[in-house]
């Protein structure tokens, strides 16, 4: 264990040592620096591997490591058998059955781009005494992001499963390893003469099913898991194989590390190369790289590329489609194909020579926050955004992180001054993950919040149900300000050329007070404005009149109703022939819409009960921006020629020919909504078996058309 102060002093090491290179290995005190190296180095694999709970990237971390490689082989003497460079793996979990594995399993070098993996290619040319110019054929293959396994059959049974371990020695988990599927319990080796085997692989969990894991274990108050391959880690070692079941993990087997004949005579040399032992582990029903996930791939996850250039290319590609796969990858590893070729090159103590991982971009790293600024949105809400110091991950310089807040920044005791670790997810908004707590100095100072606007000064509300607190000005500056700007973005109006700067400097000069000005724009005016001139104003006014035309659904989603989205936006305009039908309509109406839910519409009732929005809304239809819902608009969203157009149905008790869901397809293609209750807007409630109240409610209507499944059936086909 690490006291906090440790961790402290080893923590601030770890940057100071990142951030000063090595100058020159033979003036500097190297001794010195090696053991720093390697009291930070173990530090971070206990945070790492024990904790499961790392404190810096892995691309901090590999560069750490290479800093100690660098001064080892330049001074051999420093090396020391306590050196995390002198050992393989690290994950050793005390209490549990230990197994030695056949051969030791290394870990691979790191690259992080095109220029390491030439580097890459030039040294195994070197060490297979080729020409630089001849071309190698790797095997380019996910890095999966799991809980190593290594699996022994002997005479076509799985006898033994281990973790991966120091390398050398890994904890015995064949009870749990037998309950999944992908990992057959006998599979034909005899067959290729092989009587004793050991494969090396990784288990995982797909990201769609952790996230279901995660939210029935919130539900039920436990813990969630951090990431999938923590849950994946944790599954291997579950003392009981049921639960370790629970945890769906699935088996992917990447190389054939062991192979002997009756004889105990070595036939992995049979094997031409990489490629064809995978095959045939593909084809004794082992899920491979090579296996198809049951998801539509843009890539396939497994090439054999002809040379590094290829290499290269697939490494890119999968960088940016990382996210689309639907199991956790933190990079892929290149191997080179031909074996004869891989024995040519051999290993170090540490990796082999013959493969490298090719590691994508960090997406967590840790920085200061050094303060917290309330900003006012759209709907008043103030949201606290953390000022961080920069700090690159995954292709760009993070600075603003959302804190959602208040409650978000208590739950984590977020402090000013604080160490923060920074995710960015498949979703590129980056996100504060927690503070590193045990690293504060005292120094740290609780996060204030306001009690007024930032913006115009007026009392800060926290409605009672919800999370924020809100500015409750409609005409606060920030608040008027970021309308327009949601107003124009993309997905609203998508007016083009009036970004967030342009509006701003529009309404400095008075041209903009409401949404209703961006189509009374002067252009001439504009024209005169530095930067802009004659085309730059035609463009912009090109833009506005297009924007004039745009469907009503989307000019109720750039109205800014809080909680109506691009969803709601379509639904809503859907019911209507002209956006100001909806100031006729009560609360219940909204109501009828599935998927409307009561905040919602509440939110738009009020919205339209207020004569000022009415009143902008009017102006806005007398500058020309289109208000009427078209024929065509409504039939793309509806069938208008089905024979239940114009009506509301609704569905109760168990239908016996159908799922409520074919139903309600069925419902739908046929013209008709569905409704989410019962009420006087209602036409048709289909009534299926043990229907209760909901029939009763209509049947006191006495307005509601009441139909069996059979009625139903015979009047939509
Ligand atoms: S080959 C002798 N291939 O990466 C080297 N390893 O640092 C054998 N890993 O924990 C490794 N995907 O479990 C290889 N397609 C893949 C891999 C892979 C993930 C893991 C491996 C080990 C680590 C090596």
């Amino acid at each position: 264990m690490y006291s906090p102060d440790e961790q402290r002093r080893l923590f601030s090491l770890s940057k100071e040592l990142l951030f000063s290179p090595q100058a020159d290995l033979f003036s500097e005190p190297s001794a010195e620096r090696a053991e720093d190296l390697r009291q930070v180095l173990l530090y971070h694999e206990w945070r790492y591997y024990v904790q499961n709970d790392p404190v810096i990237s892995d691309f901090e971390y590999d560069q750490l490591y290479k800093q100690l490689e660098a001064i080892e082989r330049q001074f051999p003497d420093l090396i020391s058998s306590d050196s995390p460079t002198q050992r393989v793996g690290k994950d050793l979990v005390e209490n549990a059955a230990q197994v030695q594995h056949l051969t030791p399993m290394l870990s691979l070098d790191n690259s992080y781009d095109a220029e390491d993996l030439q580097d890459f290619d030039e040294s195994v040319k070197k060490l297979c005494k080729l020409d630089a110019d001849t071309d190698i054929e790797y095997c380019v293959e996910p890095k999966y992001d799991g809980g190593t396994i290594v699996l022994v059959y002997e005479n076509d049974r799985l006898v033994r499963a281990a973790t991966r371990g120091n390398g050398y020695v890994g904890d015995e988990i064949t009870a749990n390893m037998r309950t999944l599927r992908t990992v057959p319990l006998k599979a034909a080796f005899s067959q290729k003469g092989i009587t004793k085997v050991e494969l090396r692989g990784e288990a995982l969990i797909r990201k769609d099913i952790f996230e279901k894991i995660n939210a029935a274990r919130q539900e039920a108050g436990e813990t969630v898991f951090a990431n999938p391959r923590n849950a994946a880690t944790g599954g291997l070692r579950m003392k009981d194989p049921k639960e370790a079941a629970e945890r769906s993990l699935e088996a992917f087997i990447y190389q054939l590390g062991y192979a002997v004949d009756a004889n105990g005579a070595d036939v992995l040399g049979k094997f031409n190369s990489h490629d064809e032992s995978i095959h045939l582990l593909e084809s004794l029903s082992f899920k491979t790289p090579l296996a198809k996930t049951g998801v539509q791939q843009h890539l396939p996850a497994t090439k054999t590329c002809k040379n590094i250039r290829e290499v290269i290319e697939f490494c890119q590609a999968w960088q940016d489609y990382r996210d689309e796969y639907p199991y956790e990858l933190d990079g892929m590893v290149v191997k080179v194909n031909s074996l004869e070729l891989q024995e040519k090159c051999g290993f170090t103590s540490h990796h082999p020579r013959w493969a490298i991982a090719f590691k994508f971009k960090a997406r967590q790293a840790t920085t200061r926050l050094r303060d917290v600024e309330f900003q006012v949105g759209k709907t008043g809400a103030v949201t606290p955004v953390a000022k961080l110091e920069p700090v690159p991950l995954a292709g760009v310089t993070v600075q603003n992180v959302s804190l959602h807040n208040e409650e978000f920044i208590r739950s984590k005791d977020i402090r000013i001054g604080d160490q923060v670790l920074v995710e960015r997810a498949g979703d590129v908004i980056p996100y504060i993950v927690k503070s590193l707590t045990e690293l504060r100095t005292g120094a740290e100072k609780p996060v204030e919040y306001p009690k007024n606007c930032p913006v115009c000064q007026s009392v800060l509300v926290k409605p009672d149900d919800e999370a924020v607190w809100r500015c409750e000005n409609a005409g606060c500056e920030a608040q008027v300000m970021a309308r327009m700007i949601f107003h124009t973005s993309k997905a609203a109006m998508d007016i083009e050329g009036m970004g967030e700067s342009t509006i701003e400097r529009f309404y400095k000069l008075g041209w903009l007070h409401t949404i209703a000005d961006i189509y009374r724009l002067d252009y001439d005016q504009i024209a005169k404005l530095e930067g802009f001139g004659e085309k730059s104003a035609a463009n912009l006014m090109a833009a506005v009149e297009k924007a004039k035309q745009n469907p009503i659904q989307r000019l109720l989603h750039s109205l800014s109703i809080h909680h109506l989205g691009q969803k709601a936006g379509k639904l809503l305009a859907a019911e209507v022939n002209h956006v100001l039908d909806l100031k006729d309509w009560d609360l219940e109406r909204y109501q009828l819409i599935k998927d409307v839910g009561p905040v919602l519409a509440r939110n738009v009732f009020n919205f339209f009960q207020n004569e000022q929005n009415l009143e902008l809304l009017r102006t806005m239809e007398s500058l020309g921006v289109n208000m009427h819902q078209t024929a065509e608009d409504k039939k793309a969203e509806l069938n208008a020629d089905g024979p239940l157009f114009g009506k509301t149905i609704l569905f109760t008790g168990t239908l016996s020919q159908m799922t409520r869901e074919e139903a309600e397809k069925t419902a739908t293609a046929a013209g008709a909504s569905i409704a989410s209750g019962v009420s006087k807007h209602l036409s048709i409630l289909v009534v299926g078996e043990k229907a209760g109240s909901k029939l009763k409610k209509a049947q006191a209507l006495g307005t509601v058309e009441i139909w069996n499944e059979q009625e139903f059936i015979e009047k939509t086909t």
